[in-house]
């Protein structure tokens, strides 16, 4: 029968598109269900990764870098702007054709790869005989049976409690992501990912950007050198940060145009304030999403924070269902979604599918960006394992000089005996692309001396990787 499938993956965000396109490829006969709806209502795949994530996140980080760059650097280079202004809504229409260039992209794929993409919400109704009934409830109800169900469903923005996000004062990243205008006064809550991306994005444009953090540590999983060196410059392009922050009660005015949020909160010292702002986006992280799975029909075992369990493959406590990405364990990210898809497909076509959690890279894409892979330097403090350390500023990079670009630096960490890799940390132009020679190396065990014997184009910003891990054994030869 037509609706018969060998693979039924519910979600077409990174985890459940590419997992779906893996499994087709693997000779599967697959279908894919994904609820997202565009403006229009129809089918918008790619999760909020595409339609509320990465993509229209840093669709709006490069507009927003082009105007910083012609406000504060073009005049270094002799050119002039002189009235220069920025057209908010042109700057959120672009953002909305790239992330339909990516919808429109990813219902090619499927198509491409012969995966039945079916548009609505996907429930477990029944599991029976080593095959599972799933309802499609949409604008055309279907019901499909699946051999193997891979569950991708992603998540959704935390709220504060008393606070729910009305997307129009207080604002989760969707809100945040369609701002009409530059808010003259904007506040955060969360110092993460998303506070630090989008704060970035409206503080550019001219918005007075406060941020409140709960720890009193600023962005305690990255490696303390750069962390501090982050909040050195973030300071100085005027976003306010205040850390060991409680927050109170948050209070949203809806007076037309003076509408606006007031956030009371006990500061560090334990003293009362009160922050007024025209908006205020909650990025205080994300929980799973299991809303219309109807698990309850099959018994699907969920943990105390609501994600799906999962042993080290993705497998759940039923057989022959899986789970991926954001609605399981580990961390949050788009390509950690994807590895997770594709090692399903791989297992359930009875390959040895694997995710390497060791050599996750992670990107902050603020200005200078930040990228990480492996230990941090107090992670391996805190074990107690005998590491080297080498670091090269971008100052004293060519390629970075000739950019205008060079603040921050790379940073290696390597076992004290044998040289092994076990962290790079990089805060600075283009983190996010040369982080990938380190995940490489990382893959391959190599060692930071594998690394400075490589030859690295000249001058390129990669030439600053080179010296880091020359400068692990003190032979640096730029500084
Ligand atoms: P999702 O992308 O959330 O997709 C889940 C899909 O399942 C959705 O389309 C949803 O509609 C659908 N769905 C849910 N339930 C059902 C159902 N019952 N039936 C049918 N469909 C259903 N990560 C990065 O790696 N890099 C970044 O730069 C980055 N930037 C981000 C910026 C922001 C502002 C945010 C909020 C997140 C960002 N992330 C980034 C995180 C990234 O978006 C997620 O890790 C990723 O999208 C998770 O993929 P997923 O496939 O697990 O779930
Ligand atoms: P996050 O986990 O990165 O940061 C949340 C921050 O809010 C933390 O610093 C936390 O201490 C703070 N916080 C929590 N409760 C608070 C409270 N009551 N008051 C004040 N502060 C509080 O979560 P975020 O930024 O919402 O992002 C969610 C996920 O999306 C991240 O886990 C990340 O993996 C993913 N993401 C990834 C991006 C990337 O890869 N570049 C970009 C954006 C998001």
């Amino acid at each position: 029968m037509s609706n018969q499938f060998d693979v039924v993956v519910i979600g077409a965000g990174p985890g459940g598109y590419i997992g779906a396109i893996r499994a087709s490829q693997l000779g599967f006969k697959v279908a894919c269900i994904d609820e997202w709806k565009n403006a229009k209502g129809g089918p918008a795949p790619g999760g909020t990764c595409t339609n509320v994530g990465c993509i229209p996140s840093k669709a709006l980080l490069q507009s927003s870098e082009h105007y910083d760059h012609a406000k504060h650097s073009f005049a270094d280079h002799g050119i002039t702007a002189d009235g220069l202004s920025i057209d908010v809504a042109k700057m959120i229409g672009r953002k909305d054709t790239v992330v339909k260039q990516n919808n429109d992209g990813i219902l090619f794929l499927l198509k491409k790869n012969k995966v039945s993409f079916f548009h609505g919400r996907g429930s477990f109704v029944k599991a029976a005989d080593g095959s599972y009934e799933i309802a499609v409830a949409g604008d055309k109800p279907d019901t499909l049976t699946a051999k193997h169900v891979i569950i991708a469903t992603g998540s959704n923005a935390r709220q504060l409690p008393g606070a729910p996000f009305d997307e129009a004062q207080i604002l989760s990243n969707e809100g945040a992501l369609a701002i009409g205008q530059t808010p003259a006064k904007l506040g955060v809550i969360g110092s993460g990912v998303v506070g630090l991306e989008l704060g970035s994005v409206w503080r550019r444009l001219g918005a007075e950007v406060t941020v409140l953090e709960a720890l009193p540590t600023f962005l305690g999983a990255v490696d303390e050198q750069v962390a501090k060196e982050a909040l050195k410059l973030f300071t100085k392009q005027g976003l306010k940060v205040h850390l060991g922050v409680k927050i109170g009660e948050v209070k949203a005015n809806k007076k037309g145009k003076a509408a606006s949020v007031s956030v009371s909160y006990t500061d560090a010292a334990g003293a009362e304030q009160k922050l007024e702002v025209d908006k205020l986006i909650v990025s205080i992280g994300r929980a799973p999403n299991t809303t219309g799975l109807n698990t309850e029909a099959v018994g699907l075992k969920l943990d105390e924070r609501g994600a799906i369990v999962v042993n080290d493959h993705c497998q759940t406590n039923l057989p022959n269902v899986w789970a991926v990405g954001d609605v399981v364990r580990g961390p949050m990210l788009a390509h950690k979604a994807e590895e997770e898809g594709v090692a399903v497909a791989e297992r359930i076509a009875g390959q040895h599918g694997h995710v390497n959690f060791n050599t996750i890279p992670w990107v902050i894409y603020t200005h200078p960006e930040i990228a990480w892979v492996g230990k941090t330097e107090q992670a391996l403090k805190a074990e107690g394992r005998p590491y080297k350390a080498g670091s090269f500023p971008f100052i004293a990079n060519g390629r970075a000089r000739a950019l205008g670009d060079t603040a921050g630096f790379v940073k290696f960490l390597a076992d004290e005996k044998t040289d092994e890799i076990l962290g790079v940390h990089i805060i600075g132009p283009q983190a996010s692309e040369l982080i990938s020679e380190a995940v490489v190396a990382m893959e391959f065990k190599a060692s930071a001396e594998d690394i400075a014997r490589i030859c690295h184009a000249h001058p390129t910003l990669s030439e600053a990787t080179k010296e880091a891990a020359l400068a692990v054994d003190k032979r640096t030869l730029n500084l």
